[in-house]
């Protein structure tokens, strides 16, 4: 279902979570006059780059052995299909250690697409995204802009399972894996995605830049309005980018109001 995010409800136990206490707390009125002010430099900022060509991204490592005809059946997959496939799936070495692929999770009909980076521990143990320290992060993150996880909201990876150590996806095998975000993002048809991290953006973007010089932007992944924001493990460690990480959210919650204004 679609809700209409009329309003902010600010819970004051998750800014402090995002340590934005006291001084960025939001000083209330209405989403959509906000919106209203702001849309205009939404609108300024445009698509900030040209939505990746396919082929750029999609190009196959030869590394990972595979019919080619690969990508041309997984477009075709509804969700049924898509989440065997992922399960049992072993395109990349990533499978050999994993207890379990992590498909993605919430609302298949979402406005709104987090993408993270890849299973940690903890998902890989509960076949969740997002589920460990940084999941909690991302759950109160989504709280501050009246977000839910799995109400409106999907959050999947760029890779759905665990790279040993917790090292970044090797590129090979962001790109062997990348058939099947492309096809959850099909299916699901969100209004926004919302890379998290550099990772997500740069596997999303194909432009390798740091995260600080792509956020506060729209961008655009197959038509679909894109933003950046920084990955929640990252602001765990960094303590002056969460103060960022609340523009982010703002710019986020603008973003949407002025998608959803459109129609
Ligand atoms: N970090 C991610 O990028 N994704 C997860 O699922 C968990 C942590
Ligand atoms: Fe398959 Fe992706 Fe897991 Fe690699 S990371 S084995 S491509 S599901």
């Amino acid at each position: 279902m679609k809700s209409k995010h009329g309003s902010f409800v600010l819970s004051e136990a998750a800014l402090a979570e995002l340590d934005l206490l006291p001084v960025w707390r939001w000083r209330g009125g209405d989403a959509a006059t906000e919106a209203a002010a702001q849309q205009q430099e939404s609108a300024a900022a445009g698509v900030a780059s040209p939505a990746p060509s396919g082929e750029a991204i999609h190009s196959r490592a030869a590394a990972v052995p595979e019919s080619a005809d690969f990508r041309s059946e997984v477009v075709q997959m509804g969700w049924p299909q898509l989440k065997a496939c992922v399960k049992d799936c072993a395109r990349c070495v990533l499978h050999q250690k994993r207890k379990q692929s992590v498909f993605g999770v919430g609302d298949e009909k979402a406005n709104w697409l987090f993408v993270g980076e890849a299973p940690g521990a903890d998902e890989d143990a509960q076949g969740e995204p997002f589920v460990g320290q940084a999941g909690k992060l991302l759950d109160n993150m989504l709280k501050t802009i009246d977000l839910k996880r799995g109400e409106d909201v999907y959050i999947a990876n760029v890779v759905k399972c665990r790279p040993p150590g917790n090292r970044n996806p090797e590129p090979d095998e962001a790109r062997a894996c990348e058939p099947y975000l492309t096809r959850q993002i099909q299916l699901i048809q969100p209004k926004l995605i919302v890379a998290l991290g550099k990772v997500a953006a740069v596997n999303l973007l194909a432009r390798d830049v740091p995260v600080a010089s792509l956020r506060n932007k729209v961008h655009e992944y197959q038509g679909i309005p894109l933003i950046v924001m920084y990955h929640p493990a990252y602001l765990l460690r960094s303590l002056p980018d969460k103060a960022k990480a609340w523009e982010d959210l703002l710019f986020a919650r603008r973003t949407m109001t002025a998608l959803q204004a459109k129609n």
